[in-house]
């Protein structure tokens, strides 16, 4: 069946299975309504037909939802950033530009210097550019406020560093839950996404434990929940696993790769691993402030 020239598959098959019990839920309906089904024959007819639209109308909206295809989570034109420093403009990016799709797996690379974390932070609204455009799931993010952008970034946007920014005094679930907090989820959700989070990095076992008392490899993943626990579009990550030994840091890999899937998250990190590379959907090698291609 085609709506707005796109071809519906699954819901329907799912409305289908669904017309079965139409009828049993009609039948159910008129007895609460203490319809006599005898008196009006019609009426079990009648609500099935009510209901098997609603079930049709409600098979179109989750067909418009999953066709539809997605624009871009970022696009970055011509960005540029200066500093000054000294009485001196340091010209640090000159022209990038870049995109980032839902659910892609992108790379940054470069030497040190080459201006990886200050694009990093400006993708995720904490600086802005000189001159140029952000575009955040296709709000102009170069132009927006400094508290649209905190607003953005808090709920939409998730953070990991190369050395996990843990609060130390919280427990490995007190640390989740904070982002939960920051980004204003209804408290009534905590628990059980604090749960799941902790679950997918495979730390439910380390719950109660405070940072100091987990390994590199086990903050990184407390880290990585956190970052996740507010369902964020974009997943920012700078040299995450640069504190880690190789093992470890394919486990931090194996998480993102399974976050991409079950999350709809993209995740635009930075790495000087060449392994780490590899598992890349797109890699931006950046040199002298600029992509080469
Ligand atoms: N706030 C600032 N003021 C002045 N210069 C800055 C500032 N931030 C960054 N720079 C300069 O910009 C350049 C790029 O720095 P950046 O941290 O982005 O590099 P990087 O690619 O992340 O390097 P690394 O791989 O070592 O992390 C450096 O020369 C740095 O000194
Ligand atoms: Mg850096």
């Amino acid at each position: 069946m085609k709506q707005g020239g796109v071809t519906i598959r699954i819901p329907f098959r799912k409305a289908k299975e669904e017309r079965k019990s139409t009828v049993d839920v009609a039948e159910r309906i008129a007895l609460e309504e203490q319809v006599d089904i005898e008196d009006e024959p019609g009426i079990v007819q009648e609500l099935e037909q009510e209901i098997l639209q609603e079930v049709e109308h409600e098979a179109l909206q989750e067909a418009d939802q999953e066709v539809i295809p997605k624009g871009p989570v970022l696009q970055v034109q011509e960005v540029h950033r200066s500093f000054e420093t000294g009485g001196r403009a340091i010209h640090v990016l000159k022209g990038i530009n870049m995109e980032v799709q839902p659910q892609q797996l992108v790379m940054l690379k470069g030497r040190s210097g080459s201006g990886k974390t200050t694009l990093l932070n400006m993708l995720g609204g904490l600086d802005q550019p000189t001159s140029g455009e952000i575009y955040f799931d296709g709000r102009a993010f170069h132009e927006a406020g400094d508290a649209a952008r905190t607003r953005m970034r808090r709920q939409e946007i998730g953070f990991i560093f190369q050395a996990y920014a843990l609060m130390p005094l919280l427990s490995a679930w007190e640390n989740v839950e904070l982002s939960l907090r920051m980004a204003g989820v209804p408290k009534g959700e905590w628990n059980q996404r604090v749960a799941y989070c902790l679950d997918m990095v495979g730390l439910t076992k380390r719950a109660k434990h405070r940072p100091f008392e987990l390994s590199g490899g086990e903050q990184q993943r407390v880290a990585i929940a956190k970052a996740i626990a507010h369902r964020p579009k974009l997943l920012l990550a700078d040299e995450p696993t640069a504190e880690l030994d190789s093992k470890m840091g394919a486990q931090i890999m194996a998480v993102f790769q399974k976050i991409i899937a079950t999350e709809e998250v993209s995740i635009c990190m930075t790495t000087h691993d060449p392994t780490i590379l590899e598992v890349a959907d797109h890699v931006y090698e950046m040199v002298d402030g600029k992509f080469i291609t």
